[in-house]
């Protein structure tokens, strides 16, 4: 996602975002292969650092008073992946179904929050630079 792009895209990264989530939930539950389970965690992770990343620049361009809060949040979720991937693989305990539900938990109420606030403010600043330029 490009600064100043459709802030549609926001809502297109969150979609898989959760989808990645979900296939950790889903792999848990089935008992995946550790391998597997902690290639969806890695590719979790980077998706999500890119996306935080890309949001927290389009919270810059368009001066988001709540940019703190926001950006605690993420590195939060950030924390909470890093400590699962270290606590999992190299033969160490298999990641559970709770612990993939916990982050689904924690990621869908991040959207539905501060995601949702951010856009619905993105959104209008984005109408008012297109009106004034
Ligand atoms: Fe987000
Ligand atoms: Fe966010």
């Amino acid at each position: 996602m490009n600064p100043g792009s459709d802030p549609n895209d926001v809502d297109a990264e969150h979609h898989i975002q959760l989808g990645l989530t979900q296939a950790l939930c889903d792999a848990a539950s089935a008992g995946a292969d550790e391998a597997l389970t902690q290639e969806i965690l890695d590719q979790l992770v980077a998706y999500s650092d890119m996306h935080f990343l890309s949001e927290q620049l389009l919270m810059r361009l368009s001066g988001y008073p709540d940019y703190g809060s926001h950006v605690l949040e993420h590195d939060d979720l950030m924390e909470r992946l890093a400590t699962i991937q270290q606590q999992h693989g190299g033969g160490k305990p298999t990641f559970t179904l709770p612990e993939a539900q916990a982050i689904l938990e924690l990621l869908v109420g991040h959207i539905r929050t501060q995601d949702r606030r951010f856009t619905d403010y993105y959104r209008d600043w984005a109408r008012r630079s297109a009106a004034v330029g």
